[in-house]
């Protein structure tokens, strides 16, 4: 089954489940999130090797320690799942109730993958409106991390598939006046750090300035305490 969601993007059934696939990218695959893959799987004992930089921003000094993570960005979860191998409790909310169909379902299909299952992990996803759903939390986080969409890269190198998706899904939604000032107050009232993943270039989103930032070669993130 396919259905249209914009003129250039495909909900599309197959058999490993329900995924996006994009029509003005020539040999565009199906996206389905990838939970399970041999990839996937190198990518996250490469991970805990190098201990990269989204895991220096959110464990800090406390490497070992698991910590409650509220992932108020979770987009197709692929961040939540690397904090989750990694042994932290992850709750990743997701606003688009596409976004978060796909992934869900690509999370029950693949999370039983015997190497998946091993690590017995803490993951859970949730349909909501993150603001709202951080207001009425009575559950306490160690951390909050935040990956929000950037404006499109004016450089000529194109994002990766799963980016690519979530600009043409969240381009045709109504612009948005984000209120980042009260999200970093409400969630340093709900958690005692603050994670921020931002392009390397570009303006700080709050007016608070971070207790310190990890750079990366096209990103940073700034870490609030
Ligand atoms: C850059 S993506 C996150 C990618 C994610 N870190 C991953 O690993 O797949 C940002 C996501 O945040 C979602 N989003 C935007 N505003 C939101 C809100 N207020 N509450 C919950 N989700 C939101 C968007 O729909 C989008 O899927």
């Amino acid at each position: 089954m396919v259905d249209s969601i914009t003129e250039n993007l495909q909900l599309v059934s197959t058999d490993e489940g329900k995924g996006f696939k994009l029509l003005n990218e020539p040999n565009s695959h199906v996206y389905i999130p990838d939970f399970s893959s041999s990839a996937m799987e190198f990518k996250i004992n490469d991970e805990r090797r190098r201990r990269g930089k989204l895991l220096k921003a959110i464990e800090g000094k406390a490497s070992g320690e698991p910590l409650k993570v509220f992932d108020f960005f979770g987009g197709f979860a692929q961040d939540a799942f690397l904090m989750a191998c990694l042994g932290h409790e992850v709750l990743s909310v997701e606003r688009n109730p596409l976004v978060y169909e796909v992934t869900s379902q690509a999370w029950e299909n693949q999370k039983e993958v015997e190497w998946v299952k091993d690590l017995n992990l803490s993951l859970r996803l949730k349909n909501a409106e993150s603001f709202h759903e951080l207001q009425n939390q009575m559950e306490s986080f160690d951390v909050i991390y935040m990956d929000p969409m950037f404006e499109k890269s004016k450089n000529k190198s194109k994002s990766v598939l799963s980016m690519q998706i979530l600009q043409e899904l969240l381009s045709h939604s109504e612009e948005e006046q984000i209120p980042w000032d009260e999200i970093l107050e409400l969630g340093l009232q709900k958690a005692s750090k603050i994670v921020m993943k931002l392009p390397i270039k570009g303006p700080s989103l709050v007016q608070r300035k971070f207790s310190h930032q990890i750079l990366g070669k096209t990103i940073r993130f700034e870490v609030f305490i």
